[in-house]
């Protein structure tokens, strides 16, 4: 079978991970096929929540080679993406309702030597990332309103990731397509085939139901074949 042009890559968020034993959850989703490690970081403003913040995320470089995706749900991101990019991430994505000049914004985290991403929220319209579309590596779109772990997926999001698809197609074939919140094997199979191609799960991932290894193993299982027939 040839190669996709975006393959699927599963992308565990360690939010929901037990913290006392981070490593051991970091090292088991590494093992277990993880493509990514995605490390939410919230600052108790853009949402009601807090999180972690480069301190952890140079804990998590340390502890595996696997690319470190890292979602900045902050206000004012430009203020830390140097100290994100000397901790270790691989990639940033930032929220477009958190910058004025988001442009800039994801100039600089280029600049830094990362790949940017640009994340909208379930309320923001697609319209939103038409024109930094052409800049950007990844467009991660929220399924949930962000802030915590394992809360229900929108229904509405296959809909949207249908259209942020075809935007992509038209403006920047090869950029990434990631979906964020509430995936698991019940609705893996739904966001691949609406063109998602890098898959956040948390809960999904690290729950007390099996090991990291074997849910990721269930969750592509659950997604095979789907990604060759995108609506
Ligand atoms: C939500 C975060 C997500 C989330 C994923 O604000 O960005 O990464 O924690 O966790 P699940 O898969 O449990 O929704
Ligand atoms: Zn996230």
């Amino acid at each position: 079978m040839p190669q996709h042009p975006r393959p699927l890559k599963l992308a565990p968020s360690i939010l929901t991970a037990d913290f006392g034993r981070l490593a051991a959850a970091i090292q088991a989703a590494d093992a277990g096929g993880a493509d990514y490690i995605h490390l939410d970081v919230m600052d108790g403003r853009f949402v009601p929540n807090i999180s972690f913040g480069p301190t952890i995320v140079r804990t998590v470089r340390d502890i595996t080679a696997k690319p470190l995706d890292v979602h900045l749900m902050i206000e004012e991101p430009d203020r830390y993406l140097a100290d994100f990019a000397a901790a270790g991430a691989n990639l940033i994505t930032v929220h477009a309702e958190a910058c004025v000049h988001l442009h800039r914004t994801l100039q600089t985290v280029t600049e830094l030597g990362c790949r940017a991403g640009v994340a909208i929220n379930p309320a923001t319209p697609v319209e939103m990332i038409r024109e930094i579309l052409p800049f950007v590596d990844m467009v991660l779109v929220m399924s949930v309103n962000p802030g915590f772990g394992s809360q229900r997926f929108i229904e509405t999001t296959t809909n949207k990731l249908r259209r942020v698809c075809h935007l992509i197609e038209d403006l920047n074939p090869l950029c990434d397509l990631e979906v964020d919140g509430g995936v698991d094997v019940h609705n893996i199979d739904d966001v691949v085939r609406s063109g998602a191609n890098v898959v956040v799960v948390g809960s999904a991932v690290f729950n007390d139901r099996a090991t990291p290894g074997e849910n990721l193993h269930a969750l592509r299982e659950a997604a095979r074949g789907a990604q060759w027939q995108i609506a």
